[in-house]
């Protein structure tokens, strides 16, 4: 299986999905650029986790909160004391590990010699304005959640929210991971799609377990099925200093099980926080009884990027179609790069025009990728390679019947459609 984490970082760099980032320049301490491809695949990602978590729930709202954040929320939510990884310097080869990933040994030369862990923190700190210097600190956000919290107060009211509802972010995160790697499983810009999720706290245990099947839920409807997924609790020890109980879903990586989200119960730690911390008064009224209470959070936590390396080697497949070997992603349709491919079978004026024409109705539901260039069984090839589910083929006679050859990626089943009739099919097809 190591085999298919190099076949899909192969795959996604001569494809346009991720490149090494500064590639010019001998690239850059495990960042990563996302191609055209990777690009389309973040996006429906997004949009899938959104539709889901926000747009089909009445009681979820969004948020964009800056990255930029002043020291005084990761005062107060406990980061800048509790953010930290054990890490320890090898003294013969003066590499530095997370103490917790290597059992005593430099994995690199062997040595036993390290020093004694000390805690590191993992927050990118910066300047804002000309001066350096203390008052002029910030931090870049290590994850999107305090947003929700700082500004909860402010989005119910706007919002005319009482609990239960939740607040939701897609964004970039930074963490300065001592060791970042297996891909973009672990960078230090990466992007993050989390919601907060405020209950009264009799309901937060009740709460956890909808959201923990919710998830996996998502995860399954997209692709990650059978035993591609687990669910794994968190020991009292490995728990977030915030956190009561967290678990996580894991995907079976190449090298075995790791998390792709954590949903914690993070009780009413960071309410609690900010209100200490700020001297305002975050609780919250419920107008029946009249208690005042501090919320609990759910909080439903997973990754952009870290999903989209999950999805990509989940649909990597090696398969033969007459005698031939292909490659294909069989990602489902809701996450493919392309929805559908427009391929004229030669670049003959009429054929061209009529594809370009269904290219642009298409383009109007979905996105679509147009090709004229080489053969169509080559054409076929890469569209199975970057995971297209469909083929329109516009063939000579198209041009008497005003009709084109579906051809699907997984069945390789072909069917005759009326070009009038197409932006329905596409649909229909998506919707199954
Ligand atoms: N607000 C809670 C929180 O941030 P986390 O488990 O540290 O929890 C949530 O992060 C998710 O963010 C992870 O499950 C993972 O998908 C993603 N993530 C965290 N650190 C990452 C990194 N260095 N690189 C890529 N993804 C990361």
């Amino acid at each position: 299986e190591p085999d298919t984490l190099d076949a899909v970082v192969s795959l996604t760099k001569r494809r346009g999905f991720i490149f090494p980032s500064a590639e010019l320049y001998g690239g850059f301490r495990s960042a990563y650029d996302f191609g055209p491809l990777g690009v389309l695949l973040l996006r429906k990602i997004r949009e899938a986790w959104w539709s889901y978590m926000v747009r089909e729930r009445r009681e979820v709202v969004g948020l964009e909160a800056s990255i930029l954040t002043p020291p005084a929320i990761w005062r107060a939510s406990g980061h800048l004391e509790h953010f930290t990884d054990p890490l320890v310097d090898c003294r013969s080869c003066h590499e530095r590990w997370r103490a917790d990933q290597i059992d005593g040994v430099c994995p690199k030369c062997g040595s036993r010699d390290l020093t004694p862990a000390r805690a590191f923190n993992l927050m990118f700190r910066t300047f804002v304005g000309p001066v350096e210097g203390e008052g002029a600190e910030a931090y870049l956000r290590p994850e999107t959640a305090q947003g929700m919290f700082v500004d909860a107060q402010s989005v119910a009211r706007a919002m005319r929210l009482r609990p239960p509802f939740g607040i939701a972010q897609i964004g970039k995160s930074f963490r300065n991971e001592i060791t970042p790697g297996n891909f973009v499983f672990r960078t230090r810009e990466f992007e993050q799609m989390e919601m907060e999720y405020f209950v009264h706290p009799s309901v937060a245990a009740e709460a956890h377990d909808f959201w923990i099947a919710e998830r996996l839920r998502w995860y399954q409807e997209l692709g990650l099925e059978g035993d591609w997924l687990r669910l794994r609790e968190h020991d009292a020890d490995e728990l977030s200093h915030y956190s009561s109980r967290t678990v996580d879903i894991e995907f079976r990586f190449p090298w075995g099980y790791g998390e792709l989200e954590g949903i914690a119960n993070r009780t009413d730690f960071d309410l609690r926080a900010h209100a200490a911390a700020s001297g305002e008064d975050l609780s919250v009224l419920d107008p029946v009884t009249e208690e005042r209470y501090y919320p609990s959070t759910i909080e439903p936590a997973g990754g952009v990027t870290r999903a989209a390396m999950a999805f990509l080697l989940a649909a990597y497949h090696v398969d033969e179609v007459n005698g031939e070997s292909r490659t294909v992603l069989r990602l489902s349709p809701h996450l493919a790069p392309y929805t559908v491919a427009v391929l004229p079978l030669s670049r003959k004026p009429a054929l061209v025009e009529l594809a370009h024409e269904i290219f642009a109705d298409l383009a109007t539901i979905v996105d679509v990728d147009y090709d004229e260039t080489q053969s169509i069984g080559r054409r076929y090839r890469r569209q199975d390679e970057i995971g297209t589910p469909w083929c329109v083929t516009v063939d000579f006679d198209s041009l008497e019947d005003r009709a084109v050859t579906v051809r699907d990626r997984d069945t390789l089943e072909q069917v005759r459609i009326p070009v009038a009739d197409l932006v329905a099919h596409v649909r229909e097809r998506l919707a199954a």
